[in-house]
């Protein structure tokens, strides 16, 4: 069969190396994808949704996996059901569970979900008179996407005010921070759970956890991902807790509300002292903990997917190889601020063939690799323990080059601080 993926970062080159390796497949396709995916999928340039729609159905492609949140929110999954064609991504009006914040935490608020006490403003003087009785830090968050920059930690009033300022009466965010959220800060760890699921039932992945901050010990701004490591050790029964009392009610909730998630539902979860929280429900696959999970799936992925498009996804089990497995993203100097594009990459040929390179932010030029994103590429190694799995990557990462390139020491740290505990 032939399959799609949509998207063009590093979580799309880990999908199709990973849906390349089942033998039901014979070509994987991606729309536009980037080429240093080449070695797995053929790349396609298509326009919109017209084209990509007359795309699948000339070639016959048994079904598309939508990679990024974006597409989905605009409604690309409704499409695709119209035209009658097979789709793993969510309705539009699923996907809302991601694309408003403010629909995520009043769904979680009716379902008794566990998660941040919060408000919800579309007016800056109700918003600052609430602020001024509430105790520092608290969390900001505009109610639509905003590619992870929409989140804002206050520790005083005085940050909390220009922020304020700045969303809802300069509209540095146009309609997605028409509303905004204000939240509880949460202490903790946190950790990523995704759920396959056909609409009633699921199956749920293992944890892991993502480094969202640019620096070293959690330091510095947010990215969309500096790297990631599974599994994340913490108690045995944190992921069955996550399944029951997270994933399952709102599962159940979404089809109360005629908003059935049909697709992959990622919970980002805070630790804290009184259990999970759910920081947020994302619609798809996270990235870079897809560069995790999938090297450690011992599933063929089409199965897990044909189980969702079948309604079948309570007869299949998920199987996971006894390793961990780190993830090192290597970004331009300045991101996720300003940088540069154009370096060529170099080192790629000397990584040691059992790690793996998945591609972002690339370009070809004369069969030459350059950097042309933020996050430019990230590099996988599996290893007995986590231990082994950093010390392996961070040898293979140190062959890769280009100018001014950037990457996070102690990905992984974390878990394996977490096993000299126990
Ligand atoms: P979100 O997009 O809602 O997941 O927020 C992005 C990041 O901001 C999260 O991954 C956390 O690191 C942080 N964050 C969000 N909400 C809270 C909260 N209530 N307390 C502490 N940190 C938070
Ligand atoms: N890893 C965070 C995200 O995919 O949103």
């Amino acid at each position: 069969m032939k399959v799609l993926i949509v998207g063009s970062g590093g979580r799309e080159h880990a999908i199709a190396w990973k849906c390349a390796q089942s033998k039901k497949v014979d070509k994987v396709f991606v729309a536009p994808g980037n080429p240093g995916m080449e070695n797995v999928a053929q790349l396609i340039q298509l326009q919109n949704t017209e084209e990509l729609i007359r795309f699948v159905k000339s070639e016959g492609i048994r079904f598309t996996i939508v990679g990024p949140e974006q597409p989905l929110a605009e409604g690309l999954g409704d499409e695709f059901l119209k035209a009658n064609l097979a789709v793993i991504g969510p309705s539009k009006l699923a996907a809302e569970i991601e694309g408003s914040k403010v629909f995520a935490k009043t769904f979680m608020k009716k379902y008794h979900i566990p998660t941040a006490d919060f408000q919800v403003f579309d007016e800056i003087v109700p918003a600052l008179s609430y602020i001024l009785k509430k105790e520092f830090p608290l969390v900001i968050k505009v109610d639509g996407l905003a590619a992870g920059k929409g989140v804002f930690i206050c520790d005083n009033y005085t940050e909390a005010e220009t922020i304020l300022n700045h969303i809802m009466n300069y509209g540095i965010f146009g309609d997605a921070g028409s509303q905004i959220v204000i939240e509880e800060y949460l202490q903790g760890e946190e950790a990523s759970l995704f759920a396959f699921t056909d609409g009633d039932h699921f199956v749920s992945t293992i944890l892991s956890q993502d480094h969202k901050q640019l620096l070293n010990g959690d330091e510095g701004p947010n990215t969309g991902g500096m790297g990631a490591y599974a599994p994340a050790l913490f108690t045995k029964d944190l992921k069955k807790q996550i399944d029951k009392n997270v994933i399952a009610p709102t599962l159940k909730g979404m089809r109360k509300e005629r908003r059935t998630f049909k697709g992959i539902l990622y919970a980002g979860v805070m630790l804290t002292e009184k259990g999970p929280q759910v920081l947020e429900f994302n619609c798809r696959l996270g990235d870079p903990e897809t560069q995790v999970i999938l090297p450690l799936l011992d599933n063929d992925l089409i199965n897990v997917c044909e189980a969702i498009l079948n309604k079948s996804i309570n007869e299949v089990e998920l199987n996971w190889k006894n390793k961990s497995a780190v993830n090192v993203v290597i970004a331009s100097g300045g991101y996720p601020g300003t940088y540069e594009k154009g370096y060529p990459i170099k080192g790629i040929d000397k990584v040691s063939d059992d790690t793996l390179v998945f591609f972002a932010g690339v370009k070809k030029e004369k069969d030459t690799l350059l950097t042309n994103g933020g996050r430019v590429l990230s590099l996988t190694a599996l290893g007995n323990d986590l231990r082994d799995a950093q010390e392996k990557v961070y040898k293979e990462v140190e062959k890769v080059s280009f100018a001014n390139s950037y990457y996070r020491t102690d990905i992984a740290q974390k878990g394996i601080r977490r096993l000299g505990e126990k």
